[in-house]
């Protein structure tokens, strides 16, 4: 039971000591919610507004405080004092630091998991790349905000499923097989990969602006892969391969992987279902040729959804009905997420209301997860306009200028490869995932490889620093720990974020929101740098130390978790 939770019930079990007749007072677990941080720390640890009480017991706040402050009796928990309209709560310090830390400890590097998914399935579509295109840094936040969800669901005992939703499908395959075959060139291909497949896409553009035949032989290509010719599947494959072979190298930095690659294509045999499904209960109308799904636009605003083009062919949110036909058989999820960026909101919500007016009560757990645009420097990227920054580059010059930084303040380090590798990505997935995820971000390198203030490194930095104290107290005569030493504000602070850590994880999953993760860990670093200052760890009384010490190593670890969940890896040495 956590410690809101304790004070609710001294708080009822009090109420009743003073009015047992009192009517229509709230549950322990409303006046849990009630429970304050008082804005000054010499107030008190909790505050409870006694003015929530002050129609059912009929008295003024300040007066009901003062009763319920002389009713209340646990001077293991805390003390309670009436402040003006206020009921206020001092713990006992040291009991909590001690109930605290062997919370945490017992958890094994585990604090703020839990078995509360058991049984429950999460699907996570996110990445989802599009064949024939090089990871960019747009990809980034869908690949880390999808991938720190997944351990965050986890880490709360679900079953989740990765899914790479391959965009594998689409009439521009086809004039890339059609560029290839004019201007192609398999060792070049072969050796450039996406690279030069996009040069060929490039390519085609440009000439068929020339020549607009060109379209005609693309379409041809296109109805080829669709038909199953063996020569344009063949090539089709090949560009596949390529394209994950390239992306493969940026999940590997990352440590990225996924349960499934059914991307478009897959879903391609499974839309006669879907058109069926409408048909039969007459959602489908035919206008101008093409169908679509009304959605009464008037009401909902949303325009129609079109399901199949005038030529039959289906489109995006069609593949996107039959694949979430399909994952709900296949997976029977509790919640299926679309990480994907808030462009294609309109998309998400159209299709999702197709879902449920095709009668399933499960639409409602399709979830979009949407997120912001990334720029550079300042600079807004655009593939049309040719500025990109690719992501491997980008994660690959944040390794190298990490092992400069590690050159110049850590030259004796052991594996300074393997730690630059750790800072470097570390340092792009933090600016990443560091505020609300709708929120644009504007990656900077000053601030992304800073040590100090609100950065990967930082964090890292600091969890490094708790190993480094904790190796030299391994050096010295155990001891019993003495939790007296950890009334000092700075100590009862970090106790507190300790406290509320397994909260946080659950409060992220629920918003779909790494960040909350990220900030929990930035501030409980902050916090320790403060302690770390202004009180001694490895003080010359054993008990104070060994108290510190195990303070410092619950922190470790709970950095650790929270940094794992967020995709960043610890080091313990920098
Ligand atoms: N490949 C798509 C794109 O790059 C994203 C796919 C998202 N997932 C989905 N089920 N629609 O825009």
């Amino acid at each position: 039971m956590d410690t809101k939770q304790r004070l609710s019930q001294l708080i009822v079990k009090a109420i009743q000591g003073c009015k047992p007749e009192a009517q229509g007072l709230p549950s322990a677990e409303e006046i849990a919610a009630c429970l304050e941080i008082p804005p000054e720390r010499d107030m008190g640890d909790y505050a409870f507004p006694c003015f929530k009480l002050s129609r059912a017991l009929r008295m003024a706040p300040p007066a009901i405080a003062a009763q319920l402050a002389a009713a209340i009796d646990d001077e293991a928990l805390c003390q309670a004092k009436q402040m003006g309209g206020y009921l206020n709560f001092c713990l006992n310090r040291s009991n909590f630091a001690r109930e605290t830390l062997e919370a945490v400890l017992a958890a094994q590097g585990r604090w703020g998991a839990g078995d509360e998914g058991r049984g429950k399935t999460i699907c996570l579509d996110f990445s989802s790349i599009n064949i024939a295109k090089r990871f960019h840094i747009g990809h980034l936040s869908t690949t880390m905000i999808g991938q720190s969800l997944r351990r965050i669901y986890d880490f709360l005992g679900y079953k989740t499923v990765a899914i790479n939703y391959l965009g594998d499908w689409g009439t521009q395959f086809g004039k890339m097989l059609c560029a290839y075959k004019r201007w192609g060139n398999r060792d070049e291909v072969e050796r450039d990969g996406v690279e030069a497949l996009s040069r060929l896409y490039v390519r085609f553009h440009e000439e068929a602006e020339k020549d607009p035949a060109l379209e005609d032989e693309g379409r041809l290509w296109f109805k080829r892969i669709e038909d199953g010719n063996e020569e344009a599947l063949a090539l089709f494959g090949w560009f596949k391969e390529l394209t994950l072979r390239d992306t493969q190298r940026v999940y590997e930095l990352l440590g990225v992987t996924f349960d499934s690659y059914n991307g478009e294509a897959f879903f391609n045999d499974k839309m006669g279902r879907v058109i069926d499904e409408l048909k039969a209960k007459n959602l489908l109308t035919v206008s101008d040729g093409a169908s679509i799904v009304d959605l009464d636009e008037e009401h909902t605003g949303m325009p129609p959804c079109l399901i199949l083009k005038k030529d039959g062919a289906t489109l995006y949110a069609t593949r996107d009905i039959a694949a979430a036909l399909w994952r709900k058989d296949e997976y029977d999820f509790d919640k299926c997420l679309y990480v994907v960026a808030y462009q294609q909101d309109l998309h998400f919500r159209q299709w999702f209301k197709v879902v449920e007016k095709m009668g399933y009560s499960w639409a409602k757990d399709l979830v979009h997860v949407a997120f912001g645009m990334i720029s550079y420097e300042g600079q807004s990227l655009s593939t049309r306009k040719g500025y990109v920054v690719y992501l491997e580059d980008l994660l690959n010059s944040a390794i190298q200028k990490a092992r400069a930084i590690i050159d110049e303040k850590s030259p004796g380090l052991d594996n300074k490869d393997e730690v630059a590798r750790q800072v470097g990505i570390g340092a792009v997935v933090y600016a990443d995932l560091q505020n609300n995820r709708i929120k644009d971000i504007d990656f900077s390198w000053e601030r992304a490889l800073s040590f100090d203030g609100e950065t990967g490194p930082y964090v890292q930095y600091t969890h490094a620093r708790c190993c480094s104290a904790l190796r030299k107290a391994e050096a010295l005569a155990p001891a019993q720990p003495d939790y007296d030493a950890l009334s000092d504000d700075e100590a009862q602070e970090l106790l507190r974020q300790l406290s509320r850590f397994p909260e946080t994880v659950r409060e992220a999953a629920a918003r779909y929101e790494p960040s909350i993760v990220t900030r929990a860990v930035t501030e409980l670093c902050k916090a320790y740098n403060k302690f770390y200052y202004e009180q001694r760890i490895l003080d010359d009384c054993p008990g104070v130390r060994e108290a510190r010490v195990r303070l410092t190593r619950a922190v470790m670890l709970t950095i650790r978790a929270g940094l794992f969940l967020i995709g960043i890896e610890a080091p313990e040495r920098m």
